[in-house]
């Protein structure tokens, strides 16, 4: 015989024509409507190992047999903004661990998340990065890691940022607000330089930081302090000036970004420009600038604290134009931006600004199990996108942006069988209970969607079935991902400057 690619059939000859065989799969799933790579097809899916083998008219060649008719069956979500675990400043960490995570995402049908390693003022990131990678493999979740870069020495930017990327991060995230995090214009350029010399893309939080301060003060001193007042403090304005100068300064050193949480018209206008002139800018945005308004925020008592996330819930008439713009496609993956901090938790992280002000609330909403319910009910149950458009925005899209594709993001033959059956008619109301986190509150309580996940299988193991999680603590993947490639030879920029002195 010949000899065989080790792994193909382990410890055994390769069958000949005749002989019995095992299952030549692990797992079918049989008459479904299909998202695939291809398109949206009715086919059966044979899994072997983990990952999808064979996508065919009929499939009954499988140890385990699941049907899937009157179901579709699409790619696990890819959730490339997720707060999980998350140490701050203050000593704090997200409520949200990578257990309880893990078991929210796949109540949702989210199977990849890239979340966040932070870097502290003075600190570096490589003894960061390796730390969180650790608290990453205890939960079930497949994750990939985004650094955040909070001080840009020489230090992280020359010798440590080639360390990550040789560990697989390809993305470094950058904030132009926020307390302690926020860089300045200066700082911001130097990422953006060592980012494109090493091979990373870098994901942007874009509101102007000087003048939310301003705002702010100017509220508060006028004791305006109740939740709704952190959306005056932020106008749309704030970030769309950002954005514009996020872009200008990628720009100018031919770097790749996305603008993170898009929630505006006038923000999304500034990528729509850039990339009509060339510039590689991305847009992402999140359910809550659709879903959730400036209203919310002014509910009774402290309660407004709910919503509070940055940039600030809008109101109908943006989630509109937002819509819009996630059609012509300028907005192109929808991430949930989770944070997991309780209203009233032990922590007492929303609500510890009870009889103070809206300055003091930390930022951010939980959203992972939310996130694709959410996304399917305003989209595609009200005719705004069709399906292959929610697979893009859900999971594709991200999936190719981070390095991930088309490992996540796609089922087609050696994808990782990370599956979702979805029953697109389900009506449910959601509650807390049904998002499966460690946080005490959904902002979306009482909010009916149409379409549910029904099924989720990560890397060919059913983790889901009817609300109900089973997997191991542990088996979750870290995700390492290639370089970003670069389009330009080093020094030599697409958009004609001569940046070689500093590149
Ligand atoms: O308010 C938000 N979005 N908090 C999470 C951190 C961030 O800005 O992405
Ligand atoms: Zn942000
Ligand atoms: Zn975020």
């Amino acid at each position: 015989g010949k000899t065989l690619r080790p792994g193909l059939w382990p410890g055994k000859r390769r069958p000949a024509i005749g002989d019995r065989v095992m299952a030549q799969y692990d797992l079918a799933i049989r008459g479904g409507t299909v998202a695939s790579a291809f398109g949206v097809i009715r086919c059966d899916i044979g899994v072997k190992d983990g990952r999808v083998a064979a996508l065919a008219e009929a499939i009954n060649d499988a140890t385990t047999i699941v049907d899937a008719s009157g179901l579709l069956v699409l790619p696990g979500g890819v959730d490339s903004h997720c707060h999980i675990e998350q140490p701050e400043a203050n000593g704090s960490v997200h409520e949200e661990s990578f257990i309880s995570a893990s078991t929210s995402a796949f109540a949702g049908g989210t199977t990849s998340v890239v979340c966040f390693t932070q870097q502290f003022k003075g600190g570096g990131v490589l003894d960061m990065h390796r730390a969180y990678r650790a608290r990453a493999a205890t939960g079930m979740l497949d994750v990939a890691l985004h650094q955040i870069i909070s001080d840009p020495t020489d230090v992280v930017m020359n010798d440590e940022v080639p360390q990550l990327v040789a560990d697989g991060v390809r993305s470094l995230k950058v904030f132009l607000t926020y307390e302690p995090l926020h860089l300045n214009d200066e700082q911001y350029l130097r990422v953006l330089a060592t980012a494109r010399r090493h091979g990373c893309l870098v994901t942007v939080h874009c509101e102007n930081y000087d003048a939310i301060n301003w705002r702010a003060q100017a509220l508060l001193a006028a004791g305006m302090t109740a939740p709704k007042y952190h959306a005056w403090s932020r106008p749309p304005v704030v970030e769309r000036e950002a954005t514009h100068r996020a872009i200008a300064l990628a720009e100018m050193v031919d770097q790749p970004i996305q603008v993170f949480h898009v929630s505006c018209a006038e923000a999304a206008e500034e990528i729509a420009r850039a990339q009509a002139r060339g510039v590689k800018v991305w847009g992402e945005t999140c359910p809550q600038y659709f879903a959730l308004t400036a209203e919310d925020m002014a509910r009774p008592g402290f309660e407004g604290a709910k919503f509070m996330c940055s940039p600030a819930p809008r109101d109908t008439a943006e989630h509109a134009r937002v819509w819009g713009m996630i059609q012509r496609g300028t907005l192109d993956v929808i991430s949930s931006d989770h944070c997991g901090y309780s209203y009233g938790g032990s922590l007492g992280k929303k609500q510890n600004g009870d009889g103070a002000n809206f300055d003091v609330v930390p930022n951010g909403i939980p959203g992972l199990a939310a996130r694709l319910p959410l996304l399917f009910s305003e989209g595609v149950s009200k005719g705004r996108i069709g399906i292959e458009e929610f697979v893009r925005l859900s999971s594709t899209n991200a999936a190719k942006l981070m390095g991930l594709y088309p490992k996540k993001g796609a089922i087609a033959p050696g994808s990782d069988a990370d599956i979702v059956l979805w029953d697109a008619g389900k009506r449910v109301t959601l509650t807390n209970a049904l998002m499966q986190h460690a946080i005490d509150y959904t902002p979306y309580e009482g909010t009916e969607v149409t379409g549910w996940p029904v099924v989720t299988f990560r890397r060919g193991v059913m983790v889901m079935r009817d609300g109900v999680v089973q997997a191991e603590p542990g088996t979750g993947q870290y995700l390492p991902r290639a370089p970003y490639p670069m389009v330009a030879p080093r020094g030599v920029l697409a958009n004609g400057f001569d940046a070689a002195p500093v590149l």
